[in-house]
């Protein structure tokens, strides 16, 4: 079994716990993103490029980032329920790149995988998507080339789609949660893709952002009932969010709504790539403030930003009585009687059994993961072979074991799945996501009915282990 090399723990460490202590002492409320009106069509212009961002406060240069339209994370995309989208993709970087439009089901050409789905877009050029999201919920954008750089160094930004009658709430928030590793000058570190951490956790930062800012409070008033949207659009940090003092009630996964319940423990667990709509009734003392936690490494708990009551009296005696359920997407529901089972064994990783960088069972390069034993690298690449077919309209049950001691938020493209089962339990909840968070050595079952024709790519979310191996293909015929 492979050592943990001292100095590469002892880096790991100080780069942790320089979290918060770094760029700890700030005032910056959580900043509102921008928000264009949710339309019967939108069409917007979306251009890839550098640019600088305050992100870490007074005191501190701007972070130089690669940013959609020059805004950390890009702007809001805000579409209604069953209204076309376009976006024409214009690319200011000096490489090639693709928008990835992450949960939403869309014709396969428009899915933003190079090579794969699309030719890449080239420094200059322009690429055009069009689509019409049949889902309402919480969804994103983000690039899918070179993606562990790219979207390590901030193309990302959050894709919403509206219900026709969103439920009643006093008002809405998004937080697009970014994880960054930064230098004492707040640049973005260099040194993606270092050995060690791509076969453990992945690049794990120092400073952790909401909507591109490293924020201090969130003001709110008592009484008040607030619809979060939260997105982990980290390259790799899992986080797990405590509300003290409050009980938030998820109503949606992925987009998808689900049951309305408390999170296990009071925990709301996102692993890299996915997200929760939570609605909040804001039952805190005016004038005080509470903390919301992210505990989910071990040792490694920080205060992510406070919710602070205004001193005014409360805007309503009693918690709001409107009803929590978000109205259902038409997501079909797979049929499990006739379902087709696919055994999916996540492998790899430091203390899996492949070593670093040695390729396993003869799968060359740099792979330190793999799934049934083959390791498909990189971002995406013309004629890779899928894990296996299924026909447009039959049903799947993705059978997944991971076999690592590592947790692995898996990611398919172009489908919602339902979450079946967790070491043979049934998942209560009736959840759905595009994205499912499997801990090490645990076996989930997911299912779906295959939409529309074409490769779907099939991987882990964090970035290093995606490029790592860990990914695959599901071809709809
Ligand atoms: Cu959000 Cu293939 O990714
Ligand atoms: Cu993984």
């Amino acid at each position: 079994m492979p050592l943990i090399s001292p100095s590469a723990l002892g880096r790991r460490q100080f780069l942790q716990a320089g979290l918060v202590c770094a760029f700890g002492a700030l005032s910056w409320p959580v900043r509102a993103q921008d928000r264009s009106p949710a339309s019967d069509g939108l069409t917007v212009t979306v251009r890839a490029g550098k640019a600088r961002v305050h992100m870490v406060g007074e005191g501190y240069p701007s972070t130089e980032v690669w940013a959609y339209n020059g805004l950390e994370p890009g702007p809001v995309l805000r579409v209604r329920q069953g209204a076309p989208f376009r976006a024409t993709v214009g690319n200011e970087l000096t490489e090639a790149t693709t928008v990835h439009w992450h949960g939403i089901r869309l014709p396969n050409a428009m899915d933003g995988v190079p090579y794969l789905t699309q030719k890449p877009i080239m420094p200059g050029e322009r690429f055009k998507y069009a689509f019409t999201p049949p889902d309402a919920g919480t969804f994103w954008y983000h690039s899918h080339e070179d993606s562990l750089i790219q979207m390590g160094r901030g193309l990302a930004g959050a894709f919403i789609v509206e219900e026709a009658e969103p439920p009643a709430v006093d008002r809405e928030q998004l937080w697009t949660i970014q994880d960054w590793r930064l230098t004492d000058d707040a640049q973005i570190a260099p040194g993606f893709n270092n050995r060690m951490e791509a076969a453990m956790d992945g690049r794990i930062g120092n400073t952790v952002t909401i909507n591109g800012r490293v924020p201090d409070a969130v003001r709110v008033r008592a009484g008040e009932r607030i619809r979060l949207r939260l997105l982990n659009a980290a390259i790799a940090r899992i986080m797990a969010l405590r509300f003290e003092g409050h009980q938030p009630v998820i109503v949606a996964l992925d987009g998808q709504p689900c049951e309305p319940h408390q999170p296990t423990e009071g925990r709301i667990l996102l692993g890299a790539a996915m997200r929760a709509d939570v609605m909040l009734d804001m039952q805190g003392e005016p004038g005080r403030s509470y903390q919301v936690i992210d505990d989910f490494y071990d040792r490694l708990a920080y205060t992510l930003v406070r919710l602070e009551y205004k001193k005014a009296a409360p805007v309503r005696p009693h918690p709001s009585g409107a009803p929590l359920r978000l109205p259902s997407n038409p997501v079909p529901r797979p049929d499990l009687k006739t379902a087709s089972v696919h055994v999916i064994q996540l492998q790899g990783g430091m203390m899996g059994g492949m070593g670093i960088g040695g390729g396993m069972m003869g799968m060359g390069g740099s792979a330190a993961w793999a799934i049934n034993g083959q390791s498909m690298t990189g971002d995406g690449s013309a004629g890779m072979p899928p894990l296996f077919e299924i026909a447009r309209g039959r049903s799947c049950i993705l059978d997944m074991r991971n076999e690592t001691a590592w947790w692995h938020p898996m990611h398919l493209h172009g489908h919602s799945f339902q979450v079946l089962d967790r070491d043979g339990k049934a998942v209560p909840h009736d959840i759905w996501g595009d994205t499912v968070l499997v801990r090490p050595r645990e076996r989930v079952r997911v299912a779906f009915v295959a939409d529309n024709p074409g490769d779907w790519m099939f991987h882990c979310h964090i970035m290093e282990h995606q490029v790592g191996g860990l990914m695959t293909i599901i071809r709809v015929t």
